[in-house]
């Protein structure tokens, strides 16, 4: 194993920095023990002892090794259903409202989408609401800088035991399939609403996005508390780009708008729209 010292100023300048132009995440001195100890594991993935040697491999293999950097450095958090209340208003709300207005498509996109567990609830949500008719064809786009998480929401296969923490059993028998063998305590999404997501990779502090058309709903939640202020600005005035003018933005549960952008309108708690309601 490796000897590794310490995290010195001078590498942590030059990391956070990389970091932040690449990502847009925001590492101030309170976060480099955090910082020491994820670059710590990828030092060890490649057998490399100090912080100042793994710094020249970056710099040596800077467009592979950049995306692996960026991967070990983001926080991952999720969980299925995570702060409730945004699907009980799409269900309650904003699907029925789309349900009238004679919609025969709906896009909703999960920036931040981490392993998965967001999209999929939007998907089963959807599923639950509309049925095996589906008089609206939806499609959720599922985006992340990061490629592991990208890689397990593809995947789509959880821990049974994290599932069943928050939705019920016959539930998870609709939506999910048994892991048998060795895949005992896992379960693995069901085709149907795998079909729903396409997950891709995209950096949300990229100047323009490749995607063509606006979306119903977006979700960006719990992913711009890492980033500045300006990030912030940029990415706001991107979604509202990208937002239909009936659409609506769903914010995470400790995040706010208001001294970012006035562009969007308060709805309650965490959810915007873009043009108010006329009906
Ligand atoms: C804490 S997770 C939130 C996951 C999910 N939205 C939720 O609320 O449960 C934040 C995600 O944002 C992603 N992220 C961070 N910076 C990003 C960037 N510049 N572009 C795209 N995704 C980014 C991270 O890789 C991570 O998976």
């Amino acid at each position: 194993m490796p000897q590794l010292n310490e995290l010195d100023d001078n590498s942590f300048r030059r990391f956070r920095e990389i970091i932040y132009e690449e990502s847009g995440i925001k590492l101030n001195e309170s976060k480099r023990a955090l910082v020491q100890a994820r670059l710590m594991k990828r030092l060890r993935e490649l057998d490399i002892d100090t912080y100042r040697d793994y710094y020249d491999y970056l710099m040596d293999n800077y467009r592979d090794e950049i995306v692996n950097l960026i991967n070990v450095i983001t926080t991952n958090k999720t969980d299925f259903f995570r702060e409730p209340k945004h699907f009980e208003y799409m269900s309650g709300e904003a699907l029925p409202e789309f349900a009238r207005s004679g919609k025969r498509n709906l896009k909703i996109w999960s920036a931040g989408c981490s392993t998965g567990e967001e999209p999929y609830s939007i998907a089963i949500t959807a599923h639950r609401f509309f049925g095996d008719k589906k008089p609206l064809d939806v499609r959720i786009l599922a985006t992340d800088i990061d490629t592991q998480v990208l890689n397990r929401g593809k995947a789509g296969v959880y821990k049974a035991e994290d599932i069943l923490e928050v939705v019920d059993v016959p539930t998870a028998k609709r939506y999910f399939q048994k892991g048998t063998g060795e895949n005992e305590g896992l379960l693995r999404v069901k085709d149907f609403i795998r079909s729903m997501v396409h997950f891709r990779r995209l950096n949300l502090l990229d100047s323009s996005f490749p995607m063509k058309g606006v979306f119903d709903i977006i979700f960006c939640r719990n992913v711009i508390i890492y980033f500045d202020r300006e990030s912030q600005k940029r990415l706001f005035e991107n979604f509202h780009r990208y937002l239909a003018e009936d659409g609506y933005l769903f914010i995470g549960h400790s995040e706010t708008l208001s001294g970012i952008t006035d562009r969007f309108v308060f709805v309650r708690n965490t959810i915007y729209r873009k043009t108010p309601r006329t009906r």
